[in-house]
């Protein structure tokens, strides 16, 4: 599904950083896999450069044997929305609009019927139970609720791909819970291969495989195996032998 070769970041301005350095990661399909590290560590680097929003400096990133970094600007806008499925830790709704008109979103600009666009919009609605609030405008929801509303329009092409940067960042432990169940069963029904960037161990523990990273270098990674509760306890083992919060200070000095 997803190949990153010896990828690395260097964002260039007044003083060159390099953000990520020779990273490796396959990513299998219908796999979940969380990306750990402390603040300042590359994750959002990472996601973006899969995301195609940003291109690595060196390495090459393949997405389904294809290298979207290569395609032409309409044929990358084209890929990035059939293929790819984001949520933002902001969110990024559109508040001018409801709940249902954000999520048909991606269907407008790929100009689905109208119909088609409303049933599907309902049917996933369904399934991550917000059908109460579609015709409510953004600025009348909960975090939750906006967070399950950036999933659903994140889902409703049926993407191979998902990708979540801090999905549960704002929420209570409860509506983290939540939208981890979501994504969980999601990954397992409709089989979307899942990248999810967390700092959150519990919702880390919804994973398959965590892969950590520190100072933009691939850190260690582990499996899940049967027991979620006993990965949960291996990924804060692992936070703490990484040593978080040391690493805090780099994101400080810029
Ligand atoms: N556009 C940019 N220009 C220059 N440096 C950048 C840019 N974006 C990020 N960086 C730097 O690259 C490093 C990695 O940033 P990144 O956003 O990937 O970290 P992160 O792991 O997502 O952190 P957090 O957990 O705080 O979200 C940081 O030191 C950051 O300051
Ligand atoms: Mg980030």
């Amino acid at each position: 599904m997803l190949k990153i070769r010896q990828v690395s970041k260097v964002y260039e301005g007044r003083i060159a950083y390099r953000a990520l350095s020779d990273i490796n990661l396959t990513v299998e399909d219908n796999e979940f896999v969380g990306i750990m590290g402390p603040s300042g560590s590359g994750k959002t680097t990472l996601l973006n450069m899969i995301a195609t929003i940003d291109e690595p400096t060196t390495g090459e990133i393949l997405i389904n044997g294809e290298n979207p970094h290569r395609l032409k600007k309409e044929k990358l806008a084209q890929f990035r929305r059939r293929e790819l499925g984001f949520v933002f830790q902001d969110f990024n709704l559109l508040h001018t609009l409801t709940v249902e008109e954000n999520m048909v979103l991606p269907l407008t600009l790929d100009g689905k019927k109208v119909s088609e666009m409303k049933e599907k919009a309902k049917n996933i609605a369904k399934k991550l139970g917000i059908t109460e609030i579609m015709n409510k405008r953004t600025y009348e929801i909960s975090g939750g609720q906006a967070q399950r509303a950036a999933v659903a329009r994140a889902m409703i092409h049926t993407p191979k791909l998902l990708l979540a940067d801090e999905p549960t960042g704002n929420l209570d432990s409860k509506s983290s819970k939540d939208v981890m169940e979501m994504l969980e069963s999601i990954n397992e029904k409709e089989k979307t291969t899942m990248l999810l960037v967390t700092h959150d161990p519990q919702a880390a523990s919804y994973c398959n495989r965590v892969v950590f990273i520190r100072d933009g270098k691939f850190y260690s990674e582990i499996h899940r195996g049967d027991n979620r509760q006993a990965f949960f306890q291996k990924i804060i083992d692992t936070l703490s032998l990484m040593g978080g919060d040391s690493n805090d200070v780099s994101s400080v000095r810029v």
